[in-house]
């Protein structure tokens, strides 16, 4: 039997579509390559969980390391400050690029003429909370900055870092209002400022990062900025029906399987360009057919393998039910009742029997932890298909017991 080439919660094997976000993000890169200058403001990939933000990112990045750039990559942790993890992830891609780039573009000691400007940084983040963003601020800067022409003067393009789920520092620790961790948040803002700074200077500082998180990472890292600095935000949606039936017929192809035009169009119905669902139903559908190089994957594989797609949505859908809360819960409910992919906020309170205002802090974090977004002023949708069957189930099986 072929290997499974489907990769659900993965790095793609095939990357497919994202063609204008991917030209943007490389001429960006292209610059810092061709003038050894700043990449410019903070740039953030934004959209719901699975529609592929950490894909076009690790696929950038991975074509950043051949264009001979350095790329850090930081993954951020819930309500939990991350500087420190910058600074760790800035010295270890030094290091490996070391080892990778041995011969006459050696960055030899790198680290080593790098370390005082870590353990600068590192001893503020260390000495404890710290109360003001300036006394970070500076030394993030110019860790940043030297260690982009240190890779430069090594015959190197610069240094990319790349930040993942940004959002998550930033979550509120509370319920009812937005109240989010002190250090994470400052973080934030040191993050926004220093970026800008270097941006504002830019010649002579080969340095860009780039990050990527929930819809609202932006908004909150505006709330964390001290001056109002700025960011620039890459939205992502859902893959057209072209991109989507890519995604399922490129990696078979390249094994010499493909999959019949009737397939095709349910699988891409079910999923409703959703790429974590396709790469599932993929999946799925691949294990049931056990296809040899000339097969042809049917709509009868795609109902043979559809039990155990099923049951890989459920559990991304459990993910989601299980950080909700009690009173989003209710919200969740009230929303998938309403029975129409998008549903205005007053319909929600009206079966809720209370008001908008009321519940602007439980929808706010449910669109924090990226179970529903925005669709219009007013209007809301779960952001992947299938939670709000999921959530009736949900219900229905209470009212069993
Ligand atoms: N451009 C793409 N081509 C093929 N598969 C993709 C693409 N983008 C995302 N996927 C698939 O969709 C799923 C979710 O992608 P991921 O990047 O983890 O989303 P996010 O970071 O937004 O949560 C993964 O299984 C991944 O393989
Ligand atoms: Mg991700």
């Amino acid at each position: 039997m072929l290997p499974n080439p489907y990769t659900p919660g993965d790095r793609p094997r095939v990357f497919v579509g994202r063609a204008a976000e991917r030209q943007l993000l490389r001429d960006k890169l292209a610059r810092i390559a061709a003038y050894g200058e700043m990449m410019g403001a903070l740039t953030i990939v934004t959209g719901p969980r699975g529609v592929g933000k950490t894909s076009l990112l690790r696929d950038v990045a991975g074509q950043a390391e051949e264009d001979g750039f350095v790329v850090a990559w930081v993954s951020c942790v819930k309500q939990h400050p991350f500087l420190a993890e910058i600074v760790d992830r800035v010295e270890h891609s030094l290091e490996r690029a070391e080892v990778a780039a041995p011969g006459p573009r050696r960055l030899k000691d790198l680290t080593v003429e790098l370390s005082a400007g870590f353990a600068k940084v590192r001893a503020r983040l260390e000495a404890g909370p710290v109360a003001q963003p300036t006394a970070l601020v500076g030394p993030l800067e110019d860790l940043l900055g030297r260690a982009g022409r240190l890779v430069r003067e090594r015959g190197g393009s610069g240094l990319i870092v790349m930040i993942d789920e940004l959002h998550a520092p930033l979550e509120s620790t509370r319920e009812w209002e937005y109240a989010p961790e002190q250090q994470a948040l400052l973080h934030g803002g040191v993050l926004l400022n220093a970026v800008q700074n270097l941006a504002g200077e830019r010649a002579g500082l080969p340095v860009g990062v780039i990050g990527a998180g929930l819809p609202q990472t932006k908004s909150l890292l505006t709330r964390a900025a001290t001056f109002g600095e700025r960011s620039h935000e890459l939205v992502l949606s859902e893959f057209d029906d072209t991109d989507a039936a890519l995604l399922l017929t490129e990696p078979a192809t390249a094994l010499g399987v493909t999959w019949s035009l009737d397939a095709v169009a349910e699988v891409v119905e079910t999923a409703r360009g959703y790429p974590q669902s396709l790469q599932i139903l993929g999946a799925a559908t691949w294990d049931a057919a056990r296809p040899e190089p000339g097969s042809v994957l049917d709509l009868a594989a795609v109902t043979a393998g559809s039990q155990s797609a099923h049951s890989a949505l459920a559990s991304i859908f459990e993910a989601r039910w299980a950080v909700a809360t009690s009173a989003e819960r209710a919200f969740l409910v009230a929303m998938a009742q309403v029975e129409r992919p998008v549903v205005r906020r007053g319909e929600i309170a009206a079966l809720l029997s209370t008001s908008t205002e009321a519940l602007s802090m439980v929808r706010r974090n449910l669109i924090v932890k990226g179970i529903v977004e925005e669709a219009g002023y007013g209007r809301l949708r779960f952001t992947i298909p299938g939670f709000e069957r999921f959530v009736l189930d949900q219900t229905t099986g209470r009212e069993e017991h």
